[in-house]
């Protein structure tokens, strides 16, 4: 365990970063490039265990898969929720213990339940979270009678974008209205144990359906139903992004979401991806092109939405640091990519430093959702990510080339 504690500020601003430090690696690893921060992962897990102290903790791994954070959330003492096979073999290839992952089936192919069972006969430990009778089938069928818990679709929910308003999309758990009954049936009739429910209201949560509102919503389901132990609100922890979001007093959090469980008993579990990860990365870019016209300075990047994706799939806000000329006069630049599409764009009219060609840009709090949701679409292969620790940097994921896609191709 490295020295880091659980202080610090509650979001790394993309103004903390030393100026020197990006330049020089952008300089050594080219652009665009992810820039993780390994001690930040850490004081996040931190905060979350100073607020969390008796819940069950598990970092959501979508958010960053990558071998260096999950094994830094490891090396802390958190467990990890995975949504795929392939996910869990990547988490066990950080060291993670197959008896304390949890895997949430959507839609499961075969194969990953095929996986999934066969894992779990050699280590009961690991626990599945199931949300549709479908899958509960799929599961009997295999043999598996361990440890489930049942994903209720808690409703109505107002996230910062329609997207991740998934507690409303009745794709994911099994409807409130048959919560009682289902919870019934997976002890009874399937005969698995039935350890929990779970809901995962929306990823950066912040309206109706609050966590302490999806635990009530829970404790009255495992009332009815009995037996229940544990009651996971999946994750959804908010982070700050744009300059005046507030951000989210977890402490607070964790005394009102424990206080919706007292009549039921039963222990808290949390799945956070986003809070352990956002504010530790920074996406690097070098600005190629600029072109005046009527309207804003239109700025040209060598990063583009396959780099990072957010803001042309959700209309996601990232702050933009000049990292060569922050104390240039300020316009309003419209920033985009090298692909020749108009869904690569970053910003529209933000006033930003006037950026001269060559200068280095960084975008902020881009660790959740960023480097794992790309794609090489446009011939743009994978970017590099370097990582952060102790005083020290190295490539966690190496750069990919053309050369890599051709190897994977045949005519
Ligand atoms: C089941 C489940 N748990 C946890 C998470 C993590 O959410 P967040 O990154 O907002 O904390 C997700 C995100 O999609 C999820 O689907």
């Amino acid at each position: 365990m490295s020295s880091v504690d659980a202080t610090g500020s509650l979001a790394l601003d993309v103004e903390d970063w030393d100026a020197g430090m990006l330049s020089r690696l952008a300089a050594e690893h080219g652009t665009p490039l992810y820039v993780t921060d390994l001690d930040r992962v850490r004081q996040n897990v931190r905060r979350l265990a100073h607020a969390f102290p008796d819940a069950r903790r598990m970092y959501a791994a979508k958010a960053n898969t990558g071998q260096a954070v999950m094994a830094t959330v490891l090396d802390e003492g958190m467990r990890i929720e995975c949504a795929a096979a392939d996910e869990v073999t990547r988490a066990m290839e950080a060291g993670a213990d197959p008896d304390r992952l949890q895997y949430t089936a959507v839609n499961p192919p075969a194969r990953d339940l095929d996986e999934m069972v066969a894992l779990w006969e050699a280590h009961p430990g690991l626990r599945v979270t199931a949300g549709a009778a479908d899958t509960l089938d799929r599961l009997a069928d295999r043999g598996f009678t361990g440890d489930l818990l049942l994903r209720v679709n808690p409703g109505e929910v107002n996230g910062p974008h329609e997207s991740f308003a998934v507690g409303k999309d009745a794709k994911f758990g099994v409807p409130y209205e048959r919560a009682v009954e289902m919870a019934r049936a997976v002890r009874e009739e399937y005969q698995f144990d039935l350890v929990g429910l779970h809901a995962h209201g929306a990823s950066g949560m912040s309206g109706e359906l609050t966590h302490p509102e999806a635990a009530r919503r829970l404790a009255a389901v495992a009332r009815d139903a009995g037996g229940v132990t544990e009651i996971d609100v999946g994750g959804g922890f908010s982070v700050p992004y744009r300059p005046d979001d507030e951000p989210v007093d977890v402490d607070a959090l964790a005394t009102e979401t424990r206080a919706a469980l007292e009549e039921v008993n039963a222990r808290l579990a949390i799945e956070p991806g986003r809070y352990v990860v956002a504010d530790a990365s920074l996406l690097l870019t070098r600005v190629n092109t600029l072109k005046e016209t009527p309207g804003p300075t239109v700025v040209g990047v060598d990063a583009s939405f396959t780099t990072l994706m957010r803001p042309a799939l959700l209309g996601s806000y990232h702050p933009i640091r000049n990292v060569t000329g922050p104390d240039r006069e300020e316009t309003e630049i419209t920033l985009g990519g090298p692909v020749c599409t108009s869904t690569d764009t970053f910003c529209q009219d933000r006033p930003l430093p006037r950026p001269v060609r060559g200068d280095l840009l960084a975008f902020g709090v881009v660790g959740a959702y960023g480097a794992d949701l790309t794609s090489e679409f446009h011939s743009q292969p994978f970017s590099a990510e370097v990582a952060l620790e102790g005083g020290d940097d190295r490539v966690v994921r190496e750069r990919r080339t053309v050369e890599d896609i051709l190897a994977r191709e045949r005519r």
